[in-house]
């Protein structure tokens, strides 16, 4: 019988070379569970927390981590070599990022609720064949739980290149109640949010080069 999950989604061991050269740049252990929303060391009252999920290479954390100190990034990647290369593309140490190496969804499953500001999901993988639908990020059970952690108003900001996907994750997430779209045009359909740092990853790179990103925009009301 087939496994539910995809075998990149079983984590595997992180080499302690990876550790021992980039982990002394974060501020916790991989893996660590307690203290997510825990307050750094001068941290203002108003510091946003995002979340992304499956980061991939990490382009976007990286660049943000790096030139916006002031956001809390947390970060999920089961793929390991996606983790190494966000680490490794990190030229300076930061203290604003927390990594979990592992399924999204066990992390979500612990985190308070309301205690996220924005949600990212940029460009999940698309699982065209019918049977594997389910396998796809947003699923009802998915959105109930961002729904719970993300705070009222918080933004949820899924982009893909493909139609089908596009499609699947506007009706799930229009549909489930607790978000609002905030798309008014066409034209916002097709472009990054307003603070999107253009060409940060390589999916970007693709819409630079005339392929169509759909970007799709809620908000939890
Ligand atoms: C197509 S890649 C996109 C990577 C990146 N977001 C980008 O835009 O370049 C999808 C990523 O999602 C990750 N992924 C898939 N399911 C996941 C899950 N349940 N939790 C966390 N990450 C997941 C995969 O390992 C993969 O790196």
């Amino acid at each position: 019988m087939e496994s539910e999950l995809p075998k990149y989604l079983i984590p595997s061991p992180i080499p302690a070379k990876i550790f021992d050269e980039n982990l002394a740049s974060l501020p916790s252990p991989l893996r660590e569970r307690e203290g997510l929303t825990a307050k750094r060391e001068g941290e203002g009252k108003n510091n946003q927390t995002w979340l992304e999920i499956g980061f991939g290479n990490g382009e976007f954390l990286s660049y943000m981590s790096q030139n916006h100190p002031e956001i809390n990034l947390i970060g999920c990647e089961p793929f390991m070599n996606g983790v190494a290369a966000l680490l490794a593309s990190l030229d300076n140490p930061v203290n604003n990022l927390k990594i979990w190496h592992d399924d999204a969804r066990i992390l979500m499953d612990t985190i308070p609720d309301h205690s996220i500001d924005r949600v990212y999901l940029l460009n999940p993988d698309p699982w065209p064949k019918t049977r594997h639908h389910k396998r796809r990020f947003v699923q009802i059970e998915t959105l109930d739980d961002l729904a719970r952690l993300l705070k009222p108003n918080g933004q949820f900001i899924m982009s893909t290149d493909v139609a089908d996907l596009a499609n699947w994750m506007h009706e799930k997430t229009w549909n489930h109640g607790a978000f609002e779209w905030t798309s008014t045009s066409q034209d916002d359909w097709l472009s990054p949010p307003d603070d999107w740092p253009l060409d940060k990853t390589r999916y970007m790179k693709k819409a630079l080069g005339g392929e169509t990103i759909y970007w799709l925009k809620f908000k939890r009301i």
